[in-house]
């Protein structure tokens, strides 16, 4: 276990630049992402305060005037990655902050539980509560923001409008999406991940495309909110993205109460998590599938899938005890099985299922660890235990990779791992997990 940790240290360490944050990868991934950074944070508050406050810092130092969050920051240059600054063209936006290029997307809203594990695991409360008050404000903006311009029926659910915002950027769950956007340009671009990682373990051609249209339209908009409401053809309402929100709010709670004398903004939170969890369990729940489910906004229908994102409610407290147990029965049965490590991406009895390919199969780490919390929430330590001792398993065979094979039989050579190598969040968390 010591030595584990150490490399996990090491993986962490290395992909930190002397700008103050951290890159996810060498080569794949160049800049900062978002929710990246936000678990990255978890794994660096258990040994180097320093750097997990830099890390949160140097988001929060590019959002954008009207609250947002953008999906990546470009801090330095690379021609590493596409599509870079000079595609998504932030500077497009009268929000978007002068002195950062960054894109027009946004991604799971983790900080504000982020800001709470932070001023749980640190031990100098005094420091860690100066360094949450400096910076809950700017989370506090970042859900007002999405609760008033991405929730166009006021239902405490909000839309992402587009996948690279769902964090599960190729699952199968947009392909329905994928085949209502006919007639739309062919762009003419370059990969840049295909060089680094192997294309049968990454999105298709055909799938970049859509993406670039998606972000076409926005940047045709100046990023306007209103006319990505109205325009654009990916508005889901995606259960994990909904999850992060709602228990990121119930962290903001916890953390304004301690604070003190913040009473209109926990109540702004209180209502927004109560009406959030109403329609999360009205509108996104499956009755047959016994899951909850993504629902497609601008088509107006579920997408009736199960995936790793299913689980995700579990750790924001949105199902009651019973609703849980028939979440858990079911999913168990369908990711459950002795010959799957936990948890696949996604529903490994679909014919869409693909063990290699990023977000169509692959085990993930964040997502474990979000479902090992929320197992264990809900007192099912056993089954929490179980996708804590697999993940270990997964890394200590493969090393710190990106995602990882579901089945088992991959991993007797020791090749199961895939994507990015020494990936910050897959260290950052075992980190967190085995302490
Ligand atoms: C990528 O380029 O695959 C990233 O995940 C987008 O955020």
């Amino acid at each position: 276990i010591d030595n584990l940790l150490d490399s996990a240290k090491q993986v962490l360490n290395g992909n930190f630049q002397p700008k103050g944050f951290s890159i996810p990868c060498d080569g794949l991934y160049p800049f900062q992402w978002n929710w990246d950074s936000g678990f990255i944070a978890i794994g660096f508050s258990h040994y180097d305060f320093e750097k997990a406050k830099s890390e949160v810092k140097t988001l929060l130092d590019a959002q954008w005037s009207n609250g947002f969050i953008p999906h990546i920051v470009f801090h330095n240059e690379s021609d590493s990655y596409f599509p870079g600054a000079e595609f998504h063209k932030s500077e497009l936006s009268p929000y978007a902050p002068k002195d950062h290029k960054t894109t027009g997307l946004t991604q799971p809203p983790v900080l504000g539980f982020v800001l709470e594990e932070m001023y749980h695991i640190h031990k100098n409360k005094d420091e860690v509560l100066a360094f949450v008050k400096n910076h809950i404000d700017q989370v506090f903006n970042c859900h007002k923001h999405l609760y008033e311009h991405r929730d166009p029926k006021n239902e405490g659910l909000v839309y992402i409008y587009h996948n690279w915002e769902s964090g599960t950027d190729n699952s199968p769950m947009w392909d329905e999406v994928w085949e209502t956007m006919t007639d739309i340009p062919t762009y003419e671009f370059e990969r840049r991940d295909t060089s680094h990682v192997d294309a049968s373990q990454r999105p298709s051609n055909q799938e970049y495309n859509y993406y670039l249209h998606l972000i076409e339209i926005a940047k045709a908009h100046n990023y306007d909110d209103a006319k990505i409401t109205e325009l654009s053809p990916f508005l889901i309402q995606d259960p994990l993205f909904n999850a992060m929100l709602i228990k990121s709010n119930q962290a903001l709670i916890n953390l304004y109460e301690i604070i003190g004398g913040e009473t209109e903004k926990i109540n702004t939170l209180k209502a927004w998590n109560t009406l959030s969890k109403k329609s999360f369990n009205d509108k996104l729940y499956d009755k047959e599938l016994k899951a909850y489910i993504h629902y497609d906004l601008r088509n107006d229908r579920p997408l009736r899938h199960v995936s790793s994102s299913s689980f995700s409610p579990l750790f924001a407290s949105v199902p009651d005890a019973d609703r849980a147990k028939e979440i858990i029965d079911n999913l168990m049965t369908v990711f459950g099985k002795e010959e799957f490590y936990l948890c696949a991406s996604f529903d490994p009895n679909s014919d869409k299922f693909n063990p290699k390919k990023y977000w169509r199969g692959p085990v993930w780490i964040n997502l474990n660890w979000i479902v090992f919390h929320g197992l264990k929430s809900y007192g099912y330590n056993e089954l929490a235990t179980r996708v804590k001792n697999e993940t270990i398993e997964l890394i200590t065979k493969n090393g710190f990779y990106e995602y990882f094979d579901a089945r088992k039989e991959i991993h007797e050579s020791g090749s199961g791992g895939y994507g990015g190598n020494n990936f910050s969040w897959s260290a950052a968390l075992l980190i967190d997990l085995l302490k």
